[in-house]
């Protein structure tokens, strides 16, 4: 099982060549201050890029029950922060976005982990018991594997 170790050893080196080589293929970084404290303490502050407008409005819609966690805000600050995530969300036209490949108009998904797209390029790559090994603990932990993941980097070939 000598393949987990190979994932991350390459991952590490690749991230330090990846990064210029494949500059203009990343996700955009959040670069608002408010969005980086009150969406990333928790966990990383996720791109908007990876998930669709109807899916941020839902996410904003139910901070005080948010996967369990009491993460509401006052209403200024939840103002701001949904502005950021919609005008920067997949559909908002920057990005596009691989990501929102195979999700239907009507689905409005609450998880990037559970998009076809992240749920394809995982499958191939990452052995299942890898995701339980405890220095990922969880699916959403994405800079245990992608190192550059806050800076939008996850393209690590
Ligand atoms: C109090 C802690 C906390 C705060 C603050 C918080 N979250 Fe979360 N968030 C969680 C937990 C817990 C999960 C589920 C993590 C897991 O499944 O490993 C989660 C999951 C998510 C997911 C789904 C991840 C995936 O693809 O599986 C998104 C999207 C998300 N949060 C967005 C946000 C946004 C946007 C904010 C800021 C408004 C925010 N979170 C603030 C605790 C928090
Ligand atoms: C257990 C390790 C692991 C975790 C955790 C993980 N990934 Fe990945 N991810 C990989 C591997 C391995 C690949 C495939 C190799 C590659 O393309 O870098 C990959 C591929 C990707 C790709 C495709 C890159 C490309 O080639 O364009 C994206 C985007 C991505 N991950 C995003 C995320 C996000 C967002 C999270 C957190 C919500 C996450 N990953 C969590 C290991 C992981």
């Amino acid at each position: 099982m000598g393949s987990y170790k190979k994932i991350f050893m390459a991952l590490t080196l690749t991230s330090l060549i990846g990064t210029a080589a494949h500059a203009d293929e990343r996700y955009r970084p959040v670069q608002d201050e408010v969005v980086k404290k009150e969406c990333g303490s928790c966990h990383m502050a996720f791109q908007p890029q990876m998930l669709p407008k109807r899916s941020w409005q839902k996410i904003m819609d139910g901070l005080e029950n948010h996967f369990g966690e009491d993460a509401s805000l006052d209403e200024a600050t939840l103002q701001h922060v949904r502005a950021y995530l919609t005008d920067n969300a997949a559909d908002s036209g920057w990005f596009g976005g691989k990501m929102m490949r195979g999700v239907r108009d009507n689905e409005t998904p609450m998880r990037i982990t559970e998009l076809p797209y992240w749920v394809r390029e995982h499958k191939k790559e990452v052995p299942v018991w890898a995701w339980s090994d405890p220095k990922v603990k969880s699916k959403t932990n994405c800079q245990a594997c992608h190192r550059d993941a806050e800076r939008g980097y996850y393209d690590d070939d």
